[in-house]
């Protein structure tokens, strides 16, 4: 077991622990009745999971809400109906939400902890790759609107992250291939996370893609806390995004335009935020902002892990760019970029939309 810390000066609470394990899930049960014992609980479950976890993990069924699956669920209607759960449940601020599924389940129970009576405390038990490496961490809790994506959210950090690899066993295929396309994002921003120690993350996943296919739970947890690591050093030097928390969204302005123009049915947001990564690449060598050698080093451990260049076909690129150009990070008009500029190094440039095009991607 591996217990890391997440030190939030600011959050009321300081720091949460997050454990990386993996025991039988009858031992989470136990460790998650233990946190909220003597309070009143709603658990919040992704479908599947549910589906085949919801057994083992034995939640009486009137504490339990179980969120249809999809992107399209992380709605203000779903929002409001476990607002009411929680109003028929009679919650109070000394109880707690627990959240067991992907980053949809984690994003929307965080939004509804922040926001239910001002606050209450909330647990993550992320199930999906995704949701481990990256989105149970940091606070960033939201719901999607017409809008756009996260477009209500509030900064709220869990109380506490437990992570059991075990859920990893029943992941399908694509959701596991998700999940690598945020743990790609941290080797090229790997350098700009100041985290104290050096991994050479992408030099461990160049090296490791047999162990990645058989699912090396060592590899895995290896993996996750080297991720986390770097997560955590960004999100405690800047929690609430106004500078480096930025550069956690490499690959992701162009990754969110595409969820939002294909209306979140053709790719997973691991996938989008390759291609976002691809179209940055791209972009970076064009303007001169990264070497060729780098360039190529970064498209080759991407189609070793699979990722291909997709076909845009049905893709309206104007529209795709009016994505780009409304997400929260711009200013309507210009393009805000994290760009690669060195081997695990970003920098943020503005853009004017004119310089794009769609054709970046080679
Ligand atoms: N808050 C953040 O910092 C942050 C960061 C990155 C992404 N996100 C958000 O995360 C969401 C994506 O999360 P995701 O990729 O986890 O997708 P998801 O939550 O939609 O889960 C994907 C699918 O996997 C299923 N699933 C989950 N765990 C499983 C398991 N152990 N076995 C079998 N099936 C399982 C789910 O039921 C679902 O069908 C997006 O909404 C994205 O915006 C948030």
């Amino acid at each position: 077991m591996t217990t890391l810390t997440v030190n939030i000066s600011e959050t009321p609470s300081g720091s949460y622990p997050i454990y990386i394990d993996n025991d039988d899930l009858k031992e989470l049960k136990k460790k998650l009745d233990e946190e909220t014992k003597e309070r009143k609980r709603l658990v919040i479950f992704s479908e599947k999971v549910y589906k085949i976890y919801g057994k083992i993990l034995d939640f009486k069924k009137s504490e339990t809400f179980v969120l249809k699956d999809g992107e399209q669920q992380k709605n203000i209607k779903n929002y409001e109906k476990i607002i009411r759960k929680c109003i028929e449940l009679k919650l109070s601020r000394k109880d707690m939400i627990i959240a067991i599924g992907g980053g949809v389940v984690g994003d929307m129970a965080g939004f509804v902890a922040a926001t239910y009576m001002r606050g209450i405390k909330f647990l993550q038990v992320p199930t999906t790759l995704l949701a481990m490496v990256d989105s149970s961490v940091g606070g960033k809790t939201a719901i999607d609107m017409p809008h756009g994506k996260n477009f209500v959210g509030a900064f709220y950090q869990p109380k506490a992250v437990y992570i059991n690899l075990n859920f990893l066993k029943t992941l399908d295929e694509k959701q596991y291939k998700s999940g690598f396309g945020e743990v790609i994002k941290y080797g090229f921003i790997e350098k700009s996370c100041q985290y104290g120690e050096y991994f050479n993350l992408i030099k461990i996943l160049k090296e490791n893609r047999d162990k990645y296919e058989k699912r090396d739970n060592e590899f895995l947890a290896r993996i996750i806390e080297i991720c986390l690591k770097l997560k955590s050093s960004v999100v405690e030097k800047d929690e609430k995004e106004s500078g480096l928390r930025k550069i956690l969204n490499l690959g992701h302005t162009f990754g969110h335009a595409l969820e939002e123009e294909t209306k979140y049915k053709r790719y997973t947001h691991g996938y989008a935020v390759v291609l976002g990564l691809m179209f940055i690449f791209n972009y970076a060598l064009k303007n001169n902002l990264c070497g060729r050698e780098y360039y190529d080093e970064a498209y080759t451990l991407m189609s070793v892990y699979g990722y291909e260049p997709p076909c845009f076909c049905g893709i309206n690129k104007k529209r795709t760019l009016n994505y780009m150009k409304t997400d929260k990070k711009s200013d309507g008009n210009t393009i805000n970029l994290i760009v690669p500029v060195n081997y695990g190094e970003v920098t943020e440039k503005t853009a004017d939309s004119v310089e794009f095009d769609i054709e970046y991607i080679k």
